[in-house]
């Protein structure tokens, strides 16, 4: 029998007949702003379960090991169980979002290098900014998982910015989620899809028709649906080998 073990906000995660496997059902629920703000996206479910599925399986091909083992439902997936580990990973190529309104700098600007943040996993304190050695205080990791953490997301960004150009979309920032499985081995968690990742339409130059991404729900911009589609079917247009 699956059982509910976690629901999150957009997603369910239950139990299966393998103790080692979980089924990530995907929910149309969107929230923003530590869920102050609430609301649905026709679809959605479906669309970023599909595009997680085809990223997951470009990032194993490109040497990531990830959680992904097969979707099993346009809304579903089984993915290994893993010990989340309580950190938020951003990387940022492009200045945009909580960077702009943290630090001033001017959104669109490019950065000279990509910028790997990592931030708590925790809605109550509101998914704090942290610093290497807060995250040692709070031993949320260790050093060296720390500069695993940090080479693994650069390594995806390298991989998922070059598919995303092939896409005509700039990957401009996202964010990524880790586990531990029962040897301690860092598998990538959680899902990659329009609502973790900004996506930019390279044949757009206005800066509200080009967002392709959670944020045309977040800004109330409209055309929400359409913009995931658009992102599902660019995605499923680049073949995998
Ligand atoms: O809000 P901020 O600019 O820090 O977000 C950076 C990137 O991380 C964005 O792509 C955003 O969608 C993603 N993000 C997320 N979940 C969060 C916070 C940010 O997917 N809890």
């Amino acid at each position: 029998m699956n059982q509910k073990l976690y629901e999150g906000k957009a997603k369910i995660i239950y139990t299966t007949d393998n103790p080692e496997i979980l089924l990530a059902y995907y929910k149309d629920d969107a929230t923003a702003f530590n869920a102050q703000k609430r609301g649905q996206i026709a679809g959605k479910g479906q669309i970023n379960c599909t595009v997680s599925t085809h990223l997951f399986k470009l990032l194993e091909q490109g040497g990531i090991r990830t959680h992904f083992i097969e979707q099993t439902a346009p809304d579903q997936m089984l993915v290994r169980r893993v010990q989340i580990v309580p950190l938020e990973v951003v990387v940022r190529n492009i200045a945009a979002g909580s960077l702009c309104k943290q630090t001033g700098l001017p959104e669109g600007k490019i950065l000279a290098n990509p910028l790997v943040e990592f931030y708590y996993k925790n809605d109550a304190l509101g998914d704090p900014l942290l610093t290497s050695d807060r995250i040692l205080v709070m031993e949320l990791a260790t050093p060296e998982q720390i500069e695993q953490l940090r080479s693994l997301s650069l390594e995806v960004n390298r991989i998922l910015t070059q598919f995303f150009n092939q896409c005509g979309i700039t990957l401009v920032d996202f964010k990524l989620e880790f586990g531990l499985d029962e040897t301690q081995q860092i598998l990538l968690a959680d899902e990659i899809s329009p609502d973790t990742c900004r996506l930019w339409n390279q044949s757009e130059t206005d800066s509200e028709k080009r967002v392709m991404d959670k944020d045309r729900f977040r800004r109330d911009l409209g055309n929400v649906e359409n913009a995931y589609q658009q992102v599902l079917e660019r995605v499923l247009a680049q073949n995998l080998h």
